[in-house]
Parts: structure tokens; sequence; C-alpha cells
């Protein structure tokens, strides 16, 4: 039976179009899809889009536009992005889709019915712009440090999710990871991020937490209570379920077997292998997320893996600071593989990592147009005559272990780098060697020389296919027709 690897992104949310945040963890989960998708694994990779809450419905009003339609244009331009970067998903979940609106409801039922949801009354420090309630060592001088922004004061009946009860367990789910991925751990990577969760958690008390607003119009209304609407992260989070054809049954297995092919997606595929996150949204996926499955006695997922944030010019990109860099802009610029390369060697994927625009354009012209173009355009300009003996070179090499190790622990820039290694050492290789004059006083030595060329571009080309699978058949193709184009022009 074929190993089966189960990876998501966080569904993003429909307030506003896509940026370069959205594309960096959409770009990385896609490069692992792939990747898993080459070992011959099956591989299922769930996107979508989060379209309920208050943030949304306010820019809906702004806009003056039905909630419904302004979230259908929305989404639509993740999409379209999605396909300009060539990310190859399997299924794409929209939180306003009926299937998924009704297993929350059934969850929504069966954990009322169970006790685990209780009515009861909230008060907190509301942040629209996170949609969650904050304590008050979250806040500076009132504000929520992530946005910068006044918190609402929201003291309403609420309806409530057992937390309190069950945090002791997380805390033990969350120590049990080792080795890397046991039947029933929770692992949380890169390490630092496991350790920054367990000692919040070891030094408050999880407060139970209020999954339902009353004065907010734009949710799911609860099916016990319809003057309630359900909180957009309960809706949310459910969706990694759904997104694979679950349908909010609580006992899966048994209803499963009865459903024939949508539950047996479900079946196969969860519990995740890999969710990725970015650090912003750590505390709710290792708190409110796992708690909720352990009410639904479901598995929880086996990895969050947690990436850090793009930051130009040092700082959070900001309209006010005017330092956001359009994804559109550098497709324009750098063209979708150029852009792919670009995001995921911008820095360790664990950490932050500082781009501009200005050293963007500068290491797309040294690796990709004067290094990775320019190789493969000098090796086929080459005169590659005797061909007969050249094209011995076919064989593709195997991908190597060591690249294989950097994917599997998440170090796409380490990947990229032994790769550009190879085309370094190439650059030099051609430069000690002089094929040009080889061909004229060497034969034997030329085609020696020629054949090292030819099969390390071949495995390049290979190596490429997660990253930059169009550049990857471009070179393959180049190869087999011995006509060179430009990959990568220069940019300004
Ligand atoms: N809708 C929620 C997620 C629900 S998942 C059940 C949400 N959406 S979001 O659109 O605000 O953000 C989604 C992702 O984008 C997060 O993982 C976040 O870390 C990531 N990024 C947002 N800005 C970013 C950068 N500047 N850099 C890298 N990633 C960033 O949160």
């Amino acid at each position: 039976m074929k190993k089966k690897f189960y990876i998501t992104t966080p569904i993003y949310y429909v307030n506003d179009k896509p940026h370069i945040g959205h594309a960096y963890t959409s770009v990385a989960a896609d490069v692992l899809a792939r990747f898993h998708k080459l070992q011959n694994e099956e591989v299922f990779f769930l996107m979508g889009t989060d379209e309920h809450g208050l943030k949304i419905q306010k820019k809906a009003e702004n806009e003056n536009m039905d909630p419904q339609k302004f979230v259908d244009k929305i989404s639509a331009g993740f999409k379209k992005l999605w396909d300009k970067l060539e990310i190859q998903y399997d299924n794409f979940i929209r939180t306003t889709d009926e299937n998924h609106k009704k297993a929350v409801q059934k969850v929504l039922q069966n954990l009322f019915d169970g006790g685990a949801i209780y009515k009861g009354e909230y008060e907190g420090q509301y942040c629209v712009g996170c949609e969650q309630f904050k304590n008050e060592n979250e806040l500076v001088e009132g504000r929520c440090a992530e946005h910068d922004t006044v918190c609402e004061n929201v003291k309403e009946e609420s309806y409530l999710l057992k937390m309190t009860d069950l945090q002791k367990k997380l805390i033990e789910k969350i120590e049990k990871d080792e080795p890397a991925r046991p039947a029933g751990g929770f692992n949380i990577r890169p390490e630092r991020y496991k350790k920054e969760i367990l000692s919040f958690l070891k030094n408050e008390k999880l407060k139970d937490v209020s999954i339902s607003r009353k004065n907010v119009s734009w949710g799911i209304p609860l099916p016990f209570d319809p003057e309630h609407t359900t909180y957009v992260w309960f809706d949310a989070f459910l969706s990694y379920l759904t997104g694979i054809g679950w349908d909010g049954d609580l006992t899966p297995t048994l209803s499963l077997s009865r459903r024939g092919s949508e539950g047996e997606v479900f079946k196969k595929f969860w519990p995740a292998d890999v969710q990725l996150i970015g650090k912003d949204i750590l505390r709710v996926h290792a708190t409110i997320w796992p708690i909720m499955l352990m009410h639904l006695e479901i598995e929880p997922p086996k990895m969050l893996f947690v990436h850090g944030h793009l930051l130009s010019g040092g700082k959070k990109m900001s309209k006010t600071i005017g330092n956001v860099i359009g994804i559109e802009e550098m497709l324009e610029k750098f063209g979708t593989d150029g852009t792919r390369y670009l995001l995921m060697s911008a820095g360790t994927f664990g950490e932050d990592a500082d781009v501009t625009m200005e050293r963007m354009v500068k290491k797309y012209n040294a690796d990709l147009a004067n290094g990775l173009g320019n190789l493969v355009s000098r090796v086929v300009k080459l005169d590659l005559n005797p061909k007969s003996q050249i094209q011995m070179t076919n064989k593709i090499p195997n991908p190597n272990d060591k690249i294989s190790d950097f994917i599997n622990e998440l170090k796409f820039d380490s990947a990229l780098n032994y790769i550009w290694n190879i085309v370094r050492e190439d650059d030099k290789f051609i430069e000690d060697n002089k094929p040009w004059e080889l061909a004229k006083n060497n034969q034997a030595k030329f085609i020696e020389v020629m054949q090292k060329l030819v099969s390390d571009l071949y495995l390049i080309s290979k190596l490429l296919i997660p990253f930059m699978p169009e550049t990857s058949e471009k070179i393959k193709k180049a190869l087999e027709t011995e006509k060179a184009e430009i990959l990568f022009p220069r940019r300004k």
C-alpha cells in the first residue's frame, strides 16, 4: 500500500486580496506536496478560504456589498493567484460551502448535547484583526500587539467550549512527541515553538473559550440557538476535516464505512501529516484546535510546522509604512518560478526572513539569470557533437538523499543551496576546462567534460521539480532539443 501524506495550509481570510505572506505558506506547502508525490506517496494537499466573522462582515459593509458576493469575489482572487503560482492543491475548501456549514452545525449540536459546550457569559478584549479575545498580557496599553489597534470590550451572553478540563491532557500530548511521529502524539516544530507553547500552557490556566457571538451576523447560526453565530475560528478549524470529506459525524469510523467514497478520503488521510502555519496563529492552533479534536475523539494532527514571517526592510509589512511587497508585482517581474525561488530561498523557513525588492532583483539576476539560466545556455550552445556519445547521459541520476533530508525537515533554503552549489561548481568546471578549446584539439576530453555537464543538468532539472516545475521541464527540453531559450531574462 502506498504511504499517504496529508498537508494543509491555513485557510486564508478573505477580507482583502492575497499578499506575499499567503504566497509564502502556499508555495512551501506546494513544494512539500510535489516532493511527496515524487516519492510515489498518495498525497492530499488542502487549501481554502476562511470566509466568516466580523472582520469580513465589516469589510463587505464598507464596500457596500452583500457578504456572500464579497467573499465569492475575493476567494476567486485567491484561486487565481494559486493558479499563477502553479500551486497544485487537491481541494479548495470554502467555509461558506454547504457541506462544510452542515458539518459545523452537526459538531456544535453534538458537543452541546454532550455537555462540552455550555451557555454562559463572556467578557473580554476582542481584536477584530486577530478575530480573537486577548489576554491582558497580549495587549500593549489596551492595543493588540499584533495589529496595533484598540480592542473592543465585549461582554455578552455566549456559548463556551470547555478547555480547562483538558489542559493537562493537552500538555501530555505535546510533550509525548518523541521519536518523531508516534500515533497520538502532537508534534510542534521547530522545537523552540513547542517549548514556547509548553511554557505558556504550564504557566497559564486555559479559560473556556467563547465559541459563539450574538452580535455578529455573518457566520454559521448555532443550531440550538439561532440568535448566535459560530465563532469564526471554531468554524475555520473544522475545514481541515471537512476539506477531506468529513461530514461532522461524531463516530467517524462507524458512519464512514456506510458512506462510501467521500468518507473514505477522510478515513485514509486523517490525521494530517503536516499542518503549516505562521507563528502568529500558533497559539490557537496549539490550544483550541487540539482540544476541539479531543472532544470529538479524533486524533490530533501529527505535526504543526510553524514558519516565521516575511519582513520588508526589517519591519512588518504595512500599508501605513508603505513597505508592502506585492505578490502580483513579484510575479510580473520574476515570473512564476522566479517568484517561487525567491520565496523559498528568502531565509530559514522557521525564522523570520527579511526581503526587499532591491535585494530580490539582485538575487534573481545572480542566481537565476547569470547562474542557472546562463549555465543551461552555455552547455546547450556548446557543440554537443558527436551526439551519440553525449546522449548516453540520458540516464537520470537518482535524487540525492541529502536534499531529501533537507526537504523532509522543511529546510527549503538549504535544499536550494544544495542545488546551487552544483550550478556554481559547474560554472567553475567550465572555466577550468574550457570545453570550446577542447572541441578543437581534444575530442575525447571534450566528450568527457560535456558528459559531466549534461549529466549534472539532468540532475539539477530533476531536483528542481518540486521548487520550479516549469524550469525543470525547460531544462530537460533544452538538453533534448539542444535549443536554449532564455530561461530568466535579466531584470532591473
Ligand atoms: N484565517 C486564519 C487561519 C485559519 S486556519 C484554520 C488566518 N488567516 S490569514 O489570512 O490572516 O493568515 C494566514 C497565514 O498567512 C498565517 O499562517 C500567517 O502566518 C500568514 N502570514 C500573514 N502575513 C505573513 C507574513 N508577512 N509572512 C509570512 N506569513 C504571513 O490567520
